[in-house]
């Protein structure tokens, strides 16, 4: 396994706590934490352009309405995605994925890209980040992590992109996870720190895989995980947690 945690702290939506969720406004401040690796969410405009956001509409995160993937990138552009967190955000757009795999690239940051996909638009999205990623995996394959929710969109992107690092996510327990964890070759299991369990992460560690919990911003939290072998946090706060800059030996 060749994929490495550098940090036991992973940026929620960059650093969503203290800016914007899935703004570059997020991405800066996730930079300025000297944050090693960061998580967002990728969805796509109706024109096919991969971008940078979390639900299904637009209501809780813009001044818009109505759901994202039925927009056209340009009108996408023109929204405000940081009033709504405080005014001092006012002016934050929704981001591209290459504008932010630019920045992360530059910032030496790694990144963990989380599909977000409704049924049936799986393979057009996967199709889209996959080409648009192509260059930067073929330099850095290790610096990505592919994630999702969707078992779909995982095979699709083994499928599309046969080297790339995978993750399943796990939001309740799945009780196949194993098989279809070794079928799609995943390398970590993201779950739900709210399901977690001690007998559980032990499971999940026996089986040589990466395993990374969300969200969590309460640092105590955070140390019963990484007592119980939980490799790293995903977290709105990342400098609350401890072990922030906790280098970890690969597996
Ligand atoms: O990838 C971890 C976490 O982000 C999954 O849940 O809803 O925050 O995307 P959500
Ligand atoms: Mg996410």
């Amino acid at each position: 396994m060749t994929l490495k945690f550098h940090s036991r702290v992973i940026g929620h939506r960059g650093a969503c706590g203290y800016a914007p969720e899935n703004t570059m406004a997020s991405f800066i401040k996730a930079a300025q934490l000297n944050l090693k690796w960061v998580e967002f969410d990728v969805m796509q405009s109706s024109d096919g352009i991969p971008v940078i956001f979390h639900d299904d509409d637009l209501d809780r995160t813009t001044n818009a309405r109505g759901l994202l993937c039925s927009q056209p990138y340009a009108y996408l552009q023109s929204l405000d995605a940081g009033k709504w967190f405080n005014t001092a955000f006012s002016g934050e757009r929704i981001p591209s994925l290459m504008t932010v795999i630019a920045f992360l690239q530059e910032a030496h940051i790694a990144a963990n890209i989380e599909i977000k996909t409704l049924s049936q638009h799986e393979e057009n999205l996967v199709k889209h980040v996959i080409r648009e990623m192509q260059p930067y995996l073929q330099k850095a394959n290790d610096n990505y992590l592919f994630s999702s929710f969707s078992f779909e969109a995982l095979r699709l992107l083994r499928r599309y992109a046969p080297n790339c690092q995978l993750g399943m996510l796990l939001h309740d327990w799945e009780k196949n996870w194993r098989e279809i964890s070794d079928e799609l070759q995943c390398v970590s299991i993201n779950v739900n720190e709210r399901i977690m369990t001690e007998t559980m992460a032990r499971e999940i560690k026996e089986q040589g895989k990466w395993l990374l919990c969300y969200t969590v911003n309460d640092p105590a939290r955070a140390q019963e995980l990484f007592s119980w072998g939980v490799d790293a946090v995903f977290s709105d706060v990342p400098d609350r947690i401890g072990e922030y800059y906790g280098e970890l030996s690969s597996q």
